[in-house]
């Protein structure tokens, strides 16, 4: 049996990523170079800058991820690239690199939606077993997903607004905090004994929706009536409030969704995945339904090459191949 070594390339928003991955679970090598200090001053990602950054590193990285692994580009067995959603300039990029040393190598191309991915980041912990239902919470997705097998996506609850990380990034610039905001309310949260009472979005009964304006209007909201009132808010009360909000009902509607669909197999994905308060809430929920529970480690949380190479393994045994038509989609569906 030949080992089957990928070469994934992930440059969907503001991370260079590339990685080797080896039959599916086996992370050889991951790269990542982080652009956060670049777009930190502007409080967010700066398409034009990202782009700019992916064009002076992504040959470097994928290089680096080669040589990580002591590999060469004749080693491989195909090359994997996030086709979206992502920021367009920023996909076209990764896809275009990703190409080119395809071609120039004789390698096959393999396209990944960027959240099939952060599901994947799983597989990398434990071999995923269905039926299993994912809860997906990114800065532009939450989602509720369910997989009855390899490579196969059923949304089942979608945010109607925001997505959970541009609120945690919304409401932590409104406190003025930096960018990204998702990790300094985590931190925040964590450090006070209070909670400031914010409301809960549960949407009409049985649904499997989401959805966070609201919740980040009341934390404007809260803030501005007492400025008003010439009071001052405690910051720490309110992160707390917010995040309790969030994770109350990001937990109470994956408990609805599992008995909803009879599956007790759960695993978390994306980058608020790293919410310190969200980890230690799903753990213990999963001890209390029964489920049998996987959550990445912060690594493999936010966006990295290795999930991607990950996801794309499935493609590759499924014969799933692009053809030079691949492109950059911002908005794919899953
Ligand atoms: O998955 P990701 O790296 O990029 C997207 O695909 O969107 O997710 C980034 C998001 C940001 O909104 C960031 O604030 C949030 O994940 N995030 C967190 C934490 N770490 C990252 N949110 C809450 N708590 C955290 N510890
Ligand atoms: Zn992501």
């Amino acid at each position: 049996n030949e080992n089957i070594r990928i070469l994934a390339v992930e440059t969907s928003c503001d991370e260079t990523a590339a990685a080797v991955i080896e039959n599916g679970t086996t992370v050889i090598s991951s790269v990542i170079a982080s652009q956060m200090e670049s777009h930190k001053r502007f409080g967010g990602v700066v398409p034009e800058i990202a782009s700019r950054h992916h064009v002076e590193q992504i040959t470097v990285i994928m290089e680096e991820a080669l040589n990580e692994a002591n590999l060469t580009f004749q080693d491989l067995h195909a090359i994997a690239v996030t086709e979206g959603p992502g920021l367009v300039g920023a996909l076209l990029i990764g896809v275009n690199a990703a190409k080119a040393v395809a071609f120039a190598h004789g390698l096959p191309v393999i396209g990944v939606h960027h959240i099939a991915g952060h599901v994947y980041a799983n597989h990398l912990v434990e071999p995923l077993q269905f039926p299993l239902l994912s809860l997906v919470v990114s800065g532009g997705h939450t989602e509720l997903i369910y997989m009855k097998e390899h490579g196969s996506f059923e949304v089942i609850g979608r945010t109607r607004d925001d997505a959970v990380g541009e609120a945690y990034d919304k409401v932590a610039r409104t406190l003025g905090l930096p960018y990204p905001g998702g990790p300094e309310i985590d931190k925040l949260a964590a450090s006070s004994d209070e909670a400031v009472e914010l409301p809960r979005a549960w949407l009409e009964e049985g649904s499997l929706d989401f959805s966070f304006s609201g919740l980040k209007s009341a934390v404007i909201n809260t803030l501005h009536n007492a400025k008003q009132k010439g009071e001052i808010v405690d910051p720490g009360a309110l992160a707390a409030g917010f995040q309790q909000s969030v994770i109350e009902v990001l937990v109470g509607k994956t408990i609805a969704a599992s008995r909803q669909y009879g599956v007790n197999r759960l695993v978390l994905a994306g980058g608020v995945a790293a919410n310190s308060g969200l980890r230690k809430e799903l753990e213990k929920t999963a001890a209390k339904e029964g489920w049998a529970l996987t959550i990445p480690p912060l690594s493999l949380c936010t966006d990295n090459a290795a999930m991607i190479g990950a996801a794309a393994y499935v493609r590759y045994q499924q014969g799933r191949f692009a053809d030079d038509r691949l492109n950059g989609v911002p908005g794919l569906s899953i």
